[in-house]
C-alpha cells in the first residue's frame, strides 16, 4: 500500500481525492494545503477520505508534510507555479511524485523536477489524464494496432469557460498558470505527442483576446510530422455560457473516429461496412486509471514509461514553440525545445 499525502486540496485535488477510493494500490494518509484549518472542517471533504479521520494528518505547510515520513509519495494539486518547488521539496525527501500538468511553466523548472527525479532515483510523473482517457486510448490503441490502417489526420479541441471575476485569481494569470495555451490546450498537444512523438516542425496562430495578463486565450497549433498526415488542435477560453467541451476527429486508412465529450455516447467509429458503432469503454474513469498506474509504478520503482516525466517536459517545450511562432509570425522547428 502506497501511503499518499495529496498536497493542494481545491477542484482537482478534490476530484483526485476521490478517485483514490477506487486505488487498492494507494490510500491519502496526509493533505497539505494552506487552507488546512477549513478544509478539515468541512464534512464533505472529510467523507472523501478512505482512511480513518483520526489516521489522516493535516498540514498547512507542504514542506512539514515531505519531511513529517508519514508518507512515500505525494500528488500534487497545487497551482502550476507551484509545481516545481513542491515536486523538487517531495523528490529530495525521498518521496515519489505525481504532480499534475502542465508539468511547470518554464522548461528551466521542468529539467530541475527532472534532475531532481534522477538523483532521487524516484518515480516523478505528470498528471496528463489524457493519455489515460479511455475514448482517446481507444484511438491510440487502433492507430498502433494498424487494424484500420495509417492515420491520416487528427483534429482536436476543447474549450472552457475563461477564469473570471474574483475566482479567476491565479489561474487568471499567465505569470502564474501560463494561460490557455498551457493549462487546456497542453492536453492535446501532449495527446498528439504520446500517439505520434515530435513533430519536426509547428506553426501556431491565436492571441490574447482578454489581455496580456491572461496570456494566450485562444489557439490553433498545426504539428507537421515532415509527411502527409495533418495534425492540429485548437483551444478557448470563451466568455459565453458555452459549456466545457473536448473533442477530436480522427481519419484514419480504413475509419474515422468522431469524440465529443457533450455528447452521449461520446465516441463514434464509422467505417466502410456496417453501422457506425459506439465502443463500449467499460472501467474506471481517466483520474483512476492515472493513479493506479502511478501508484504501481512507485511500489515497483519502475519508470511510467506511459507517462514519461522527459516526455511531458516535450510538451511544454511544444507550447514554448508555439508561443515562437505566434510571435515571430511562421513555422518554428521544435528542436530549438525539445530534448
Ligand atoms: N488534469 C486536469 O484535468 C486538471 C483540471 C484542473 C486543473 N488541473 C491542474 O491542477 C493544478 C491545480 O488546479 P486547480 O484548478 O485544482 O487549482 P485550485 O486553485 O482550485 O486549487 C489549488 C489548491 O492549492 C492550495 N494552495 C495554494 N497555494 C498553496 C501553497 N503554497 N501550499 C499549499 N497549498 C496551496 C489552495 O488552497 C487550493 O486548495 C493546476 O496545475 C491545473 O493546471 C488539471
Amino acid at each position: 500500500m502506497l501511503r499518499v499525502g495529496l498536497i493542494g486540496l481545491g477542484g482537482i485535488g478534490r476530484h483526485h481525492l476521490m478517485r483514490y477510493r477506487q486505488a487498492p494500490e494507494a490510500q491519502v494518509v496526509a493533505v497539505a494545503d494552506v487552507r488546512a484549518g477549513d478544509l478539515r472542517a468541512d464534512a464533505d471533504l472529510a467523507a472523501l477520505l478512505e482512511a480513518p479521520a483520526e489516521d489522516v494528518r493535516w498540514f498547512d505547510d507542504y514542506q512539514d508534510l515531505v519531511t513529517s515520513g508519514a508518507v512515500d509519495a505525494v500528488d500534487i494539486c497545487l497551482p502550476t507555479y507551484l509545481h516545481r518547488p513542491a515536486a523538487v521539496a517531495a523528490l529530495e525527501a525521498g518521496l515519489h511524485t505525481l504532480v499534475e500538468k502542465p508539468m511547470a511553466l518554464t522548461l528551466e523548472d521542468c529539467d530541475a523536477m527532472l534532475a531532481a527525479a534522477e538523483a532521487a532515483g524516484r518515480v516523478l510523473m505528470v498528471a496528463h489524464c489524457i493519455r489515460f482517457w479511455p475514448e482517446y486510448q481507444y484511438l491510440a490503441d487502433l492507430v498502433r494496432s494498424g487494424d484500420a490502417g495509417r492515420l491520416l489526420s487528427l483534429q482536436m479541441s476543447r474549450q472552457g469557460q475563461r477564469p473570471s471575476g474574483a475566482s479567476a485569481g491565479w489561474m487568471g494569470q499567465a505569470s502564474r498558470s501560463g494561460g490557455a495555451i498551457y493549462d487546456l490546450h497542453i492536453h492535446d498537444i501532449d495527446y498528439c505527442q504520446y500517439l505520434l512523438g515530435l513533430p519536426q516542425r509547428l506553426y501556431a496562430q491565436g492571441g490574447m483576446s482578454l489581455g496580456a495578463e491572461a496570456g494566450y486565450d485562444y489557439v490553433l497549433g498545426n504539428l507537421d510530422y515532415g509527411d502527409d498526415r495533418q495534425v492540429s488542435a485548437t483551444a478557448h477560453w470563451v466568455s459565453v455560457g458555452l459549456p466545457f467541451a473536448a473533442r477530436f476527429e480522427a481519419r484514419l486508412e480504413g475509419a474515422f473516429l468522431r469524440f465529443d465529450s457533450s455528447q452521449h455516447p461520446a465516441l463514434t467509429v464509422y467505417r466502410a461496412e456496417g453501422d457506425p458503432e459506439h465502443p463500449a469503454l467499460p472501467g474506471p474513469d481517466a483520474y483512476v486509471n492515472e493513479i493506479r498506474y502511478f501508484a504501481q509504478r512507485a511500489l515497483d520503482g519502475r519508470a511510467p514509461e506511459r507517462c514519461r516525466a522527459r516526455s511531458t517536459r516535450n510538451s511544454v517545450a511544444l507550447v514554448i514553440g508555439e508561443m515562437a511562432s505566434l510571435d515571430r509570425g511562421g513555422l518554428v522547428d521544435v528542436a530549438e525545445w525539445t530534448v
